[in-house]
């Protein structure tokens, strides 16, 4: 039985996908005993892995390296190891195409590798995020395709994941996870194993209501952050109010407001692309998701806002855009993490750079970055090197920055993120130039 092979952590667990996701989630099921195959196409990313060289920033090397030695972790490019796993948790990306429409490929790759070896006793875990119905209309298929039947004699639950890279408060283990299983037996195993090593499990009816909760949680921050934005945008409309303190003012009110922030955009794998995922699937209904429209667009339009926005300070500073040089500061997506997916801060590069003689980006987390088919490298950040240009963007405000440096430096700062005091050389996001 597959319940006492978990709790006696005999089984073995399966990750197909070890990136942001799936490697976080293989050192905690290996931390708690369990053996843990990994199963990766990137042949790269596997040998680092037996090395035990961590490429994702919340995993230290020398936990991983601690738990390969002991031979908890093994990570391979050979799918059929997958029969030798108990459980399996599907962890692979889901982009979307040139139209916005999702791309399940790698799903529907890991589900045919999976149906190849599925047998009794086994637990499918699907935990990349997507639209509701994929796991009972996409994958649930492709594995009865093996001929045995679900919830009989094997399991499947979707378990949306909610890690958020770079947090230092809430990991894998302490984040309550939501699990839909196909039928009650599938979500009560589920439930048994997830309970081994995170601390709190919150099932629900189907694995429609799962996948549709994560959407929900992503689509609340995406539209919210294009709230702000639009707020700041009208902000600076406006002239002589300031989004940031009419941020912190209504951040007093204890019920009923919740903080988001403006910025020079969405990034990452999951607020901008997650939507989107639904309201395809919407479409298949005769509906349309206004909102996730709606913010897409307003968040879509942020570089934009904020490199007009660059222009413009120049120009009031003086200096003639098409002579300037910029350093931007931040390319990541967010603060303190090296994830450079769907950053707006690449998109205010590609923008920025035919409008101004010069751009150069820092950035402690991202030694170098792909600007179309170049490869830009990081400048270094020193005293010397901010007095070169005529305007410093922030684009994401890393912890790492000292930014007393950067404003007894720069000629001109644009602050997109709030970092720095205000001052007669600084041009705020969300502050209109008077
Ligand atoms: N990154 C996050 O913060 C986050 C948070 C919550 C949910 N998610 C969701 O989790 C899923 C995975 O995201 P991620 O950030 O870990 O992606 P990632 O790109 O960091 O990692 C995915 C890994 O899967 C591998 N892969 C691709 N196709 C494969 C296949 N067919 N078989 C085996 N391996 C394959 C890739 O080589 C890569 O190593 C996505 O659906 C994402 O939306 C991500």
């Amino acid at each position: 039985m597959l319940k006492n092979l978990i709790k006696s952590k005999k089984a073995t667990v399966g990750i197909v996908g070890l990136g942001y996701v799936g490697l976080p989630i293989a050192i905690e099921t290996a931390a708690k005993g369990f053996k843990t195959i990994g199963v990766d196409i990137d042949g790269d990313r596997v040998k680092k892995i037996n090395r035990g060289v961590s490429f994702i920033s919340d995993v230290e090397s020398s936990n991983l390296k601690k738990l390969v030695r002991k031979r908890y972790i093994k990570a391979t490019t050979d799918q059929r190891q997958l029969r030798h796993c108990d459980i399996i948790m599907i962890c692979v990306p889901t982009p979307i195409n040139e139209n916005k429409e999702p791309d399940l490929e790698p799903v529907i790759k890991s589900a045919e590798w999976i149906k190849n070896t599925l047998r009794r006793e086994q637990l499918i875990i699907l935990k990349s995020t997507t639209y509701p119905e994929t796991t009972e209309k996409v994958l649930l298929p492709i594995l009865a395709r093996s001929g045995l039947k679900v919830g009989h004699d094997f399991y499947l639950a979707f378990c949306p994941e909610r890690i958020d890279p770079g947090n230092k408060r809430y990991g894998v283990v302490n984040t309550p996870v939501i699990i839909g299983g196909v039928t009650r037996k599938c979500t009560s195993i589920a439930t048994f194993f997830y309970k081994q090593f995170v601390h709190h499990v919150h099932p629900v009816s189907s694995p429609r209501s799962a996948e549709m909760t994560k959407i929900l949680e992503n689509t609340f921050r995406n539209v919210n952050i294009a709230l702000v934005n639009e707020f700041a945008q009208l902000c600076e409309r406006m002239g002589g109010i300031d989004i940031w303190e009419v941020i912190s003012a209504a951040q007093t009110k204890p019920f009923g407001f919740m903080p988001f922030f403006p910025g020079p955009g969405v990034g990452g794998h999951c607020i901008p692309i997650d939507p989107y995922y639904l309201s395809w699937k919407a479409r298949e209904y005769d509906f349309h998701t206004v909102f996730i429209e709606l913010s897409a667009r307003i968040n879509e339009d942020m570089p934009y806002f904020v490199v007009n926005k660059t222009i413009e300070a120049l120009s009031q500073s003086g200096v003639c855009p098409n002579k300037a040089k910029v350093l931007l500061l931040g390319m990541a997506f967010k603060k303190d993490i090296s994830d450079l997916r769907h950053s707006p801060a690449l998109k205010v590069l590609e923008i920025l750079e035919p409008r101004v003689a010069l751009v150069k980006y820092h950035d402690p987390h991202v030694d170098e970055l792909m600007l179309g088919k170049k490869r830009v490298k990081s400048v270094k950040f020193s005293r010397r090197e901010l007095k070169k240009y005529d305007a410093v963007l922030i684009l994401t405000d890393h912890s790492w920055y000292d930014y007393d440096l950067i404003v007894k430096n720069a000629r001109l700062i644009v602050d997109t993120r709030n970092a720095v005091q205000d001052g007669p050389n600084t041009y705020k996001l969300g502050v209109g130039i008077q």
